[in-house]
Order: C-alpha cells, then structure tokens, then sequence
C-alpha cells in the first residue's frame, strides 16, 4: 500500500493561494516554454477539467477513442504547475512531450507562464456556475488526499467565497480569463452549454482548432465523452490513481455531472447570498453563469 501523503498548505503567490509544492517550484513554472502549436486548457479546479481534456484529445485524434484509451487522461496531457511529492511521481512532463502538445492548467490568467502569450497558444476556458462548483471542490477536497481537510461545509463555503482556497477567488477567475479572451486567441466555452448541448459545443472547439469533423465523427466524440461513458471508462475516471492521493472511497471524482446539484446542498440564504456577490462582481464583466438548465 502506498503511504500517504501530508495535506498540502496552501501558499500564496502574488495574493493567489497556490499549493506549497507549487509554490516551491513557482520560478520553474514561470519559465515554462510554450510551443505555438500547445493547445492550453485552462480552468478553475472542477469546472470539467477532465471533460474538455478528453474532448480535446478526441478531436486531434479524428474521434479515434483508441489512442485516448491507451492511457490515463493525467498521462496524456499533462497538469502544468502540478508537482507530487515524491514517491507520487505521475503523469508525464511537458518538457519531454512531442508536438503537438495538450495541456491542463488551473492558473488565473495573470499568473499564467508568459511564453503562451508570446507564442499566441490557443487556449480553452471552460467556466462552470459558482454553486455548481463550490459543492463538486467541497467533494473533491474530501476524496483529494493531498488537498488540505476543507472542514464542514459552511466553513468551506465561506472560505470558498471568499477565494480562500486553492487558486484564489473564482471571480478573479472567471473574469480574468473572459477579459484575456479579448486580447489572445482564447474559447470560453460554459460547462451548463456544454452540458445542455454537447454537440455543439464540441463544433465550437474543433472549428477552433481548426479541425472539420464529419456528422458521424461528432457523434463518436459526444458519445465517448459523455458523462456516463467517462465514468466508467478508467482511462477517464481517474480510478487509476493510487488511493492515497484520491480516495473514492469518500466520493468519485465523475460524481454526478450535472447543472444545479447545488440545490442539495446550499440553503436559500446561502444561495441568495452568492446570487447578490455575482450581481456585484460580475457586473461589469458581461459575465453570466446559469445555475439551472
Ligand atoms: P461533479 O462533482 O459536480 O459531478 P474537473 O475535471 O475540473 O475536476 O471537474 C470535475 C467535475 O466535472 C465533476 O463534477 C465531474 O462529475 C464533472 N464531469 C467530468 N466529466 C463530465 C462529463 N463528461 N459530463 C458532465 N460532467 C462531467
């Protein structure tokens, strides 16, 4: 059995909360050397990171699920600030990557290596509703062994608000990277669009990667990266990590995949409060989140 590992603490970088692991090899991650052709998927933590990244990698392969199943979603595109402490030695480093390569980062836009900006990298932004989001990282910070303990619920949730956590307020996030689309070549895609018509959205990425995809490859791709072919697909599922790191015993990591679980577990006043935070801080952004479909 593996032993297992220390909550990571949380260390801030230019005001953003970061990983201590993270932070520790900060300089290195800074000095990442994008390549023009990288494709960047850039998220919040839980916004359907997984998702998007299989979408993506089926997309360049032609809908040929094959080749994405021959490993681990984690070992084919790799988490750009991730550092595990040793022994967990996982995943594969982007440095060593043949071209063309897809990568996976949480960083808010202004923290994000500068070499993707000069090299002009396509990026995609995939942003989920705060509630939505809050409950499913409440989840996974329970099942995350390496994440610190996130408390009761109430406490998580003030905290989560607040930007108190990993990567630092999901407000600074969504609107850093919805201004940042304006300047570089960026697709903010929606995860309750996505969710409400998948097919569509899947169109939007891959005219943007500039691929053309037949009725049927279209078809292949929303099938394979359904919520429920992803959840029982182990290369997707991430069943494959070691339970010291994700525990899903506590909770699966493809839990439920839905637009407005959030109603099991906010109370109206939690709800109408965040409802008030958004109309304030999103307001001059032209951001807006739906929480239902
Ligand atoms: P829930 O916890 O609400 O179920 P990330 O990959 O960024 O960590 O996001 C994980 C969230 O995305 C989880 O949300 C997970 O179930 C959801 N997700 C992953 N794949 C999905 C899919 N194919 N369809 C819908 N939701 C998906």
């Amino acid at each position: 059995m593996d032993p297992k590992p220390k909550g990571w603490r949380l260390v801030k970088i230019e005001g953003v909360p970061l990983t201590e692991e993270t932070a520790k090899n900060w300089n290195e991650i800074k000095d990442f050397q994008a390549r023009p052709d990288d494709v960047l998927i850039c998220t919040f933590p839980k916004s359907g990171t997984a998702w998007i990244q299989e979408i993506v990698e089926m997309i360049l392969h032609g809908g040929d699920s094959q080749k994405c199943d021959l490993l681990p979603n984690y070992e084919r595109s790799p988490f750009l600030e991730l550092f595990l402490p040793k022994p967990f030695l996982l995943g594969v480093k982007a440095e060593e990557m043949p071209s063309p390569r897809i990568l996976k980062t949480h960083l808010p836009a202004k923290l994000l290596p500068p070499s993707f900006w000069k090299q002009n990298c396509k990026i995609i932004y995939l942003a989920r509703n705060i509630k939505d989001n809050a409950v499913s990282s409440f989840c996974f910070r329970r099942m995350n062994q390496l994440a610190p303990d996130p408390g009761d619920w109430n406490n998580f949730l003030e905290n989560f608000i607040a930007g108190e956590w990993t990567y630092g307020s999901w407000f600074d996030h969504v609107c850093g990277w919805w201004e940042a689309k304006d300047h570089y070549p960026i697709l903010y895609l929606f995860y309750e669009d996505l969710k409400e018509n998948p097919a569509q959205e899947i169109g939007k990425v891959a005219r943007f990667l500039g691929v053309e995809l037949p009725e049927l490859v279209l078809s292949q791709i929303v099938e394979h990266t359904a919520f429920k072919s992803m959840k029982v697909n182990p290369m997707t599922n991430f069943s494959t990590m070691p339970s010291s790191i994700l525990d899903h015993t506590v909770s699966s990591y493809m839990r439920k995949g839905t637009v407005g679980d959030w109603k099991e577990h906010l109370t109206v006043a939690q709800s109408e409060r965040i409802d008030d935070i958004c109309a304030q801080k999103l307001r001059d952004s032209g951001l807006i989140f739906r929480t239902q479909l």
